[in-house]
């Protein structure tokens, strides 16, 4: 007794299920349950402060980057490289603010239409800046950063949220304080040493 294959069946099972549809297993402002022993209300407040800090943090992050693809003059190699090396410090705090939403339960911001559409650091234009422009615009939105930064670092320790009070005080806080110090030593603008000695008799 022989059984007939139909291979047109059967290819069609391995193949890819394209074009599938459905809602959204978690809309966004909703959390689910996770047994950390912290109250929903905790993680919702949590949640939406570190929504706002990822979403600030993002547009930093790319603000590197613009930086270090537009910079001009004869400090370009420097900045370049350092502007590409916070870009790479902030993408590594977007994914810890990410992913500590995600564990409380949240979800986080991702797309850049809803990051546009929630941060507070001011647009840039699309062209290219001099350098003081670039560095006063990312120290600005370093500023933002920090400043909200210490409000949600605090309010986390009060209502107990220990986890989040320590990614933002010991790597959000930290290395955005780091990154401005490195950052604004480029703006000092140090008198030149006088050839002669600087005696003032000319
Ligand atoms: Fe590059």
């Amino acid at each position: 007794m022989s059984t007939t294959l139909d291979i047109d069946s059967i290819l069609r099972q391995a193949g890819p299920v394209l074009h599938q549809q459905g809602h959204e297993i978690q809309p966004f402002g909703h959390l689910v349950r996770l047994p950390i022993a912290l109250a929903e209300s905790v993680c919702k407040h949590s949640v939406e402060n570190l929504n706002q800090l990822l979403a600030d943090t993002i547009t930093l992050r790319d603000l590197y980057k613009k930086h270090h693809w537009q910079v001009v003059g004869h400090t370009f190699y420097q900045l370049h490289l350092l502007f590409d090396k916070h870009y790479d410090e902030q993408s590594t705090l977007v994914d810890q603010v990410a992913e500590r939403i995600q564990l409380l339960g949240g979800v986080g911001i991702a797309m850049a239409a809803d990051v546009a559409e929630t941060t507070i650091i001011p647009r840039p234009p699309k062209g290219r800046e001099p350098v003081p422009v670039q560095i006063s615009r990312l120290l600005h939105a370093h500023e933002i950063v920090l400043r909200e930064a210490r409000t949600m670092a605090r309010q986390a320790a009060e209502n107990g949220d220990d986890g989040t009070n320590d990614l933002i005080v010991s790597d959000v806080i930290r290395t955005n304080e780091l990154e401005v110090w490195f950052v604004a030593e480029h703006l000092v603008d140090t008198p030149l040493v006088r050839a002669n000695g600087g005696s003032g008799n000319a």
